[in-house]
């Protein structure tokens, strides 16, 4: 199937379960007038995120990699009243992007953007014995995923959710093929704590998927 196809799909999903209102939409016009690069999920993923973040009655969210927000809007969204959601980013002007729309959409008192390396900041938050998260979403460099991926396993509660984007790299139709996500789908199969699978999801250049794993509880 053509990239095309694969678009028209999207878009069928997108716009007819994932509309978006206008807090969203400026935070893409925001992003672009910015410069940001348009790596944000897509609206029927950012709803993917929406719905996982409601099943889970998610009251306490970590994202890992914040860019403009986009994703950030969908998962606060179904956070309740006194929830909480905690996003690392590298990037301070991405972070000042962010915080920007945020606060567009009504979420700055929920949402905080913590600036720096997103593995400097997880080993502070365990170290500094925060509260379990009920969901995890890692969506920054690559390269950093198998190691966020330990900070989430001890920062998650039995019973939550690690969710890791782009995870269906080129790399894993090659079994000589390596890449960053792909280390993250061996570890996350291998992790006796994790009961895992991908969910493709469609964006722009074809096909991409999100790698939801549950932490077990009966351990
Ligand atoms: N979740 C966003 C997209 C994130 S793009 C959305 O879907 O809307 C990846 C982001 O990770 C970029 O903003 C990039 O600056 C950030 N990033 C890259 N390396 C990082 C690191 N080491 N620590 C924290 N953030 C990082
Ligand atoms: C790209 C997409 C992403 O969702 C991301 O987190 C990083 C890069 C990309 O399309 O290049
Ligand atoms: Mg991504």
């Amino acid at each position: 199937m053509n990239d095309e196809t694969l678009n028209g799909y999207d878009r069928y999903i997108g716009q007819t379960f994932a509309v978006e209102d206008e807090a969203l939409s400026a935070a893409r016009e925001e992003m672009r007038r910015e410069g940001l690069p348009e790596i944000n999920v897509s609206a029927s993923e950012g709803k993917l995120l929406h719905i996982l973040a409601l099943m889970s009655g998610a009251r306490r969210i970590l994202e890992v990699g914040t860019l403009g927000g986009y994703s950030t809007i969908w998962l606060a969204r179904a956070l309740p009243p006194d929830g909480r959601l905690i996003t690392l980013e590298l990037d301070p002007h991405h972070a000042e992007v962010a915080r920007r729309s945020l606060d567009r959409a009504g979420l700055a008192g929920k949402v905080e953007v913590r600036v720096g390396p997103a593995l400097a900041s997880l080993s502070q938050m365990e170290a500094g014995g925060e509260a379990p998260f009920d969901l995890a979403f890692i969506d920054a460099d690559k390269d950093g995923y198998v190691e966020y991926l330990k900070k989430a396993v001890a920062l998650v509660r039995p019973g939550g959710l690690i969710l890791g984007d782009n995870t269906l790299p080129d790399a894993v139709l090659d079994p000589a093929g390596d890449s960053g996500a792909k280390r993250y789908n061996t570890a996350v199969a291998a992790h006796p704590d994790l009961i895992s699978i991908i969910f493709p999801v469609l964006r722009e250049r074809g096909l991409d998927g999100l790698l939801v794993s549950m932490k077990r509880e009966n351990r």
